[in-house]
């Protein structure tokens, strides 16, 4: 059986990156169709728009897409493409695993194996209410929490700890200070752990998280928290582990899921053909998890780990003088 899935080369070093991961993907013969479609300054080059209807036509008919970075212009519109794609397809959770690799210039090359699940459509990216006074001397910005929001996801998070045997969800919060939007999504993740009794769950502020995840990182397993402080744990979970070229993201919702590097278009070295692209191979191991075939993402997962073991054919960012292709090549050659 065919299933096809839309794939957006992007910007910068996007095309180098997946051209490399749909090598990777092919040698596998997982029979995967690719639909390709243009986002970002490609699109607004060739169709001048950044986000053509065509793309979200694509993404609506397959449910799934694979995505390279996008660049957003300074000043052109939108804010962000990647919001907008969040928000167009309501895709309110987004995960992102951390887990310890050999040979990268990691501080826990072992030890560190956990999941951020972050609130992705609400809190203080909600856009609502940025106000700056006429005098320039305050500014407003309103964060918004729902119960609606809170409990999807809380319960993803759940789900998931369930679904992948792991035995923890740790709920991080400020609600001692936030009381009423922190407040409601405490008390929220309080009624939904009670329906999850054979999982452990356990409450920090975010604070001592951050404190937490650099001194003892490997007493985490799933952290489950709202949209601002998810952005910021998530790389700091990234940095535990070897940094943004080997930080892969999901982005699911009801109706359609979109895997990306966490990493941006990277213009310094576009074109150079040296970027790493085992985050873009991570997300797509996570996009075979959902497509229900996870012995093929452990399949891609050991043969990225197997090859940063052999220190074969590495990128420079990881201390190699391999490029971009024969990365890809090193590691599908251990699939
Ligand atoms: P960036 O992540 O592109 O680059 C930061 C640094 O990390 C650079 O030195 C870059 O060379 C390096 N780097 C990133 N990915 C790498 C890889 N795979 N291999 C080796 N080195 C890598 O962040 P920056 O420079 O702030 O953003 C550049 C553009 O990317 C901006 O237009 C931004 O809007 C966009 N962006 C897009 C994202 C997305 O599409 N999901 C996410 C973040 C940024
Ligand atoms: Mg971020």
């Amino acid at each position: 059986m065919t299933t096809t899935i839309t794939v957006l080369r992007g910007d910068g070093i996007g095309p180098e990156i997946m051209g490399a991961t749909l090598h990777v993907l092919d040698t596998m013969r997982l029979g995967l169709a690719y639909e390709f479609a243009d986002a970002g300054m490609t699109a607004l080059e060739k169709h001048g728009e950044l986000l053509p209807q065509a793309t979200l036509d694509s993404i609506a008919r397959n449910k799934i897409a694979l995505k390279s970075p996008l660049t957003t212009p300074v000043g052109e519109g939108f804010s962000s493409i990647n919001v907008e794609l969040r928000k167009r397809f309501d895709l309110y959770a987004n995960v992102r695993p951390a887990k310890s690799f050999p040979n990268t210039k990691s501080r826990f090359p072992m030890g560190v194996d956990l999941v951020t699940v972050r609130e992705n459509t609400e809190g203080a990216y909600s856009a609502e209410g940025q106000e700056t006074a006429a005098d320039g001397q305050s500014a407003i910005s309103v964060t918004r929490t729902s119960r609606k929001g809170s409990e999807r996801i809380v319960r993803y998070a759940f789900d998931l700890a369930r679904r992948t045997g792991r035995k923890k969800v740790t709920v991080v919060h400020k609600a001692n200070i936030l009381k009423s939007t922190s407040g409601l999504f405490l008390k929220v993740a309080r009624e939904v752990a009670a329906q999850y009794p054979e999982i452990a769950c356990n409450e920090m502020i975010v604070d001592n998280t951050c404190m937490q995840l650099v001194m003892k990182p490997e007493q985490f397993d799933v952290i489950v928290t709202t949209n601002l402080f998810g952005d910021i744990i998530s790389d700091l979970c990234a940095g535990l582990v070897g940094g943004l070229g080997l930080a892969p993201g999901a982005n699911i919702g009801e109706h359609a899921a979109i895997f990306e590097a966490v990493h941006g278009s990277a213009p310094d070295i576009a074109g150079k053909g040296i970027a790493n692209p085992c985050a873009l191979l991570l997300a797509a191991g996570q996009m075979l998890d959902h497509l229900g075939q996870p012995e093929q993402a452990a399949r891609l997962r050991n043969a990225i780990v197997a090859t940063l073991e052999a220190k074969d054919s590495l990128t420079p960012d990881l201390g190699g003088e391999g490029n971009t292709l024969s990365f890809a090549k090193a590691i599908a050659s251990r699939l």
